[in-house]
């Protein structure tokens, strides 16, 4: 069993992951600023003398002994990120840099939490590993897609200047409990306003794609990676590719909610990608794992921790 360090631990994918590691009966120390992510998360670990929280920010140095590191911290949704875009790169970048050092000074293996935002708004169709990406360096969203690209670079310099053992994974869309509610993203937005209520919001005409992962598929993905060998790096793309439009993801939330919300129709944001489909050839084949949770079941724990939410901020 290992010391592992979960960077962004008190967010939506760090918690769950914090989680996973500790039933497996790892030390966990959990470190996060708490910009996005909170206590709440990862209230039922503490006391677990498997777990530890440090409140730190990456983007300045760590000095702590683990084996492993997951480098999960960065706000990740837009709302989040372009709300201070100049600490978003430096989280992602400054965070990358104090991470690979610390896990050079302790010998740790370390892996990046990287997104399909490095493919920007693609030209192919699924996007493999082996797509370099079409990014906009100076927009709105450059601050997150740029930062983490940067990242990538500086794990695979790391890997080649200093022989660290690096892991990188590129997620695509996931969802699932503790999730923000008003992060923007578009699962929990839908399953909030249909809860509430309220207009469901689509930008664009809702035609464009997306593909969703519940949490546990990805999470399951995450530490099987870590596991792979030595001499592989990756980058992995890590999603489920089933295909959804977004309007058909708002009306299967009406479904499954029982709401009477209607769709209402928003202008598209600049640099929205029309489509995003991970091509996961290699992690079959490398980590022998597919998402198993159909996009119904996912979204049905997801509106129950939702509801349940709401139910405790409304008592
Ligand atoms: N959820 C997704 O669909 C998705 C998709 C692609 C990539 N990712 C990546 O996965 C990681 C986790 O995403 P998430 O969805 O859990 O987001 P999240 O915002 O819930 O979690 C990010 C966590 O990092 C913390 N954090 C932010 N800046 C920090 C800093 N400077 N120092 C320490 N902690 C800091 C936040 O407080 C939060 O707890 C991110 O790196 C994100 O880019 C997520």
């Amino acid at each position: 069993m290992a010391k592992v360090l979960v960077t962004g631990g008190a967010g939506f994918l760090g918690s769950h992951l914090c989680e996973r590691l500790v039933e497996q009966g790892n030390d966990v120390l959990c470190v996060d600023n708490y910009f996005t992510g909170g206590r709440a998360n990862i209230a039922h670990l503490i006391g677990n003398p498997r777990f530890e929280m440090m409140r730190h920010d990456v983007t300045f140095p760590l000095y702590v002994e683990v084996d492993t590191i997951y480098n999960l911290a960065c706000p990740a949704s837009p709302i989040h990120y372009q709300f201070d875009p100049v600490q978003t790169t430096k989280t992602s970048v400054h965070g990358a840099i104090n991470m690979l050092g610390l896990a050079k000074r302790v010998k740790a293996k370390i892996l990046q939490a990287s997104t399909s935002e490095v493919y920007g708004d693609p030209e192919i169709h699924p996007q493999p590993e082996a797509y370099w990406g079409r990014v906009n360096p100076i927009g709105l969203r450059s601050c997150y897609d740029e930062g983490k690209r940067c990242a990538e670079t500086l794990f695979f310099d790391y890997r080649r200047q200093h022989g660290l053992r690096i892991k990188v994974v590129r997620i695509f869309n996931t969802y699932g409990p503790r999730m923000h509610p008003n992060d923007g993203r578009v699962v929990s937005n839908f399953i909030v306003q249909a809860l509430r209520g309220d207009d469901i919001t689509i930008y664009g005409d809702g035609s464009q794609t997306r593909s969703f992962c519940y949490v546990d598929d990805l999470i399951e993905a995450m530490i099987r990676t870590m596991n792979t060998p030595d001499d592989f790096a990756g980058p992995i793309n890590i999603g489920n590719p089933r295909e959804f439009t977004i309007r058909e993801l708002a009306e299967e939330v009406i479904a499954l909610t029982g709401s009477r919300s209607r769709l209402v129709f928003m202008p598209l944001p600049s640099d929205d990608p029309r489509q995003r489909q991970p091509d996961i050839s290699l992690a079959r084949t490398v980590l022998d794992w597919t998402p198993r949770i159909e996009l119904r079941s996912g979204l049905e724990k997801t509106i129950a921790y939702f509801r349940g939410e709401m139910r405790a901020a409304a008592e």
